[in-house]
């Protein structure tokens, strides 16, 4: 499974990055805005510290705007793909910039349905949102099986990546399904790396190791 950082902070991309394990970056308005800058800038400062895929959300509402914006997104730099939220104009705009070579990822999809559409569309990504659907009280990584399911069925090349992610079991239940991407978030990540018995193991270790040193 790849692994995305979801995040639009330089610092945690260059620390994930450094573990080798970095696939991707994405971004969206929520966490471009937590860091005080904009979407144009930020992503161009990615693109320079990382050699993989970032998404970079547009904000226009209409298809011609989408187009327009996701033209001049994907100009910033080759690695950049375009958010899209799912609407009728996104699938529009998808239509457009998937034939011009540019890659949509299909973002706020709640429904294998909505993914269906966008593949059909030319996504080269669809985005369900996990967390969000536990939010409502539903079983969220369920959507994940569903829409893997579908594009098994019809044989789409359409990525599926595992969003809004909160914590280790979402990760662990993409990867059991055979997601093909998760976009994680930097707490997460370092979640995933510890356990109790990790850090009691290396510990006794020490201590040993120092006592033989003894002898
Ligand atoms: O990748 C989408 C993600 O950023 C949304 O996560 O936690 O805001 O639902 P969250």
């Amino acid at each position: 499974m790849k692994i995305f950082i979801d995040t639009a902070n330089l610092d945690m991309i260059k620390e994930i990055n450094s573990w080798g394990i970095l696939d991707g970056v994405t971004t969206n308005p929520s966490l471009i805005a937590k860091e005080g800058t904009d979407t144009r800038t930020r992503v161009k400062e990615i693109a320079g510290i990382v050699d993989v895929p970032i998404s970079a959300e547009a904000m226009s509402l209409d298809a011609e705007g989408m187009i327009k914006e996701g033209r001049e997104l994907a100009s910033i730099h080759e690695n950049i793909n375009v958010k899209l939220p799912m609407s009728i104009e996104a699938l529009k705009a998808t239509k457009v910039l998937s034939g011009e070579g540019i890659d949509v990822n299909m973002t706020l999809i709640f429904s294998p349905q909505q993914a269906l559409l966008a593949a059909k569309a030319g996504a080269r990504y669809v985005s369900p949102f996990v967390g969000r659907l536990d939010d409502i009280g539903l079983y969220g990584t369920e959507i994940l099986e569903q829409v893997i399911g579908i594009f098994f069925n019809y044989g789409f090349d359409t990525e599926v990546i595992a969003a809004s992610i909160r914590g280790p079991v979402h990760v662990l239940e993409a990867a059991s399904m055979g997601c093909d991407i998760a976009t994680i978030p930097y707490n997460v990540l370092l979640q995933m790396v510890s356990h109790p018995k990790t850090d009691e193991g290396i510990q006794n270790f020490i201590k040993d190791y120092e006592k033989s040193k003894k002898k």
